[in-house]
């Protein structure tokens, strides 16, 4: 099949999936911005996206487009440097406005992963996790699996070594921001969507929209962080 044969094909496979990936991480950063006005409100959006079906679903949908992506990255990273050969010890000269995120992608999807581990440690395994494994976890374990909100305030002010996973997080969010803000007009341009007035025009999207979805994340850690 195209899509996996060929170098193209697997480079629309990364666009599509990090588009998707782009629309999540969108969703997730408005979806906790609620957490600085209601915890009612907050709980309310954790309890619809908990341990039901539909949700389970969503996850391995979610699941399915990260090892996607990630499995596509390795393949078309490790296909470049064969591509380049020898030419990868050489000094070369280097194209001069090439973005520095630009040449680094998969090193920051590097970092990205493993932030991603240390979150769904945090938040999936002590919360969707937990209550799939033991359905009696809500009467027993505190926080409650299903109270998102107490889980924000005890991941970011009250655990041991919060204010240190609050720094993680905030430098995992730069990671974010970069790998996102090149990820979206270069997977736009890959599926043929941009031309030579659209290229500039996307750059400025992609810049505009990574800052706010990033900017919308770390508020609710630094609010968490500072004042419980
Ligand atoms: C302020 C920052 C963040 C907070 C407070 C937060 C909070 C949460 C919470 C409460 C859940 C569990 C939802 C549930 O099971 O009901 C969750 C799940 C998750 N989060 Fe985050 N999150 C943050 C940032 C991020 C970022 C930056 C990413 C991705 C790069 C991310 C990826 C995920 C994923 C993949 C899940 C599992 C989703 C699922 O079970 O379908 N989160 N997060």
């Amino acid at each position: 099949m195209w899509l996996i044969n060929s170098s193209i094909g697997r480079k629309v496979v990364m666009s599509v999936t990090g588009l998707a990936l782009i629309l999540f991480l969108t969703f997730h950063a408005s979806m906790n911005v609620v957490a600085l006005f209601s915890a009612e409100g907050y709980n309310m959006i954790c309890e619809f996206l908990g341990a039901n079906w539909y949700a389970v679903v969503a996850t391995l949908g979610l699941a399915a487009l990260m090892v996607l992506h990630f499995v596509f990255a390795i393949i078309l990273t490790l296909q470049n440097k064969k591509a380049r050969g020898t030419d990868s010890y050489a000094v070369t000269d280097k194209p001069e406005k090439v973005e520095w995120a630009s040449q680094n992608m998969f090193i920051i999807g590097i970092i990205i992963f493993l932030g991603l581990l240390l979150h769904l440690w945090h938040f999936w395994y002590n919360m969707m996790w937990a209550e799939l494994s033991d359905p009696t976890a809500a009467l027993t374990s505190v926080p409650s699996p299903s109270d998102g909100y107490a889980w924000i305030v005890w991941t970011f002010h009250d655990q041991p070594g919060a204010p240190l996973y609050s720094l993680l997080y905030l430098v995992w969010f730069c990671a974010i921001w970069m790998h996102m803000n090149h990820g979206l007009w270069s997977a736009i341009q890959t599926l043929g969507w941009s031309g030579k007035i659209w290229h500039n025009r996307w750059q400025c999207i992609s810049f505009i929209w990574s800052t706010i979805v990033v900017l919308m994340f770390a508020v609710v850690v630094i609010k968490f962080a500072i004042w419980g």
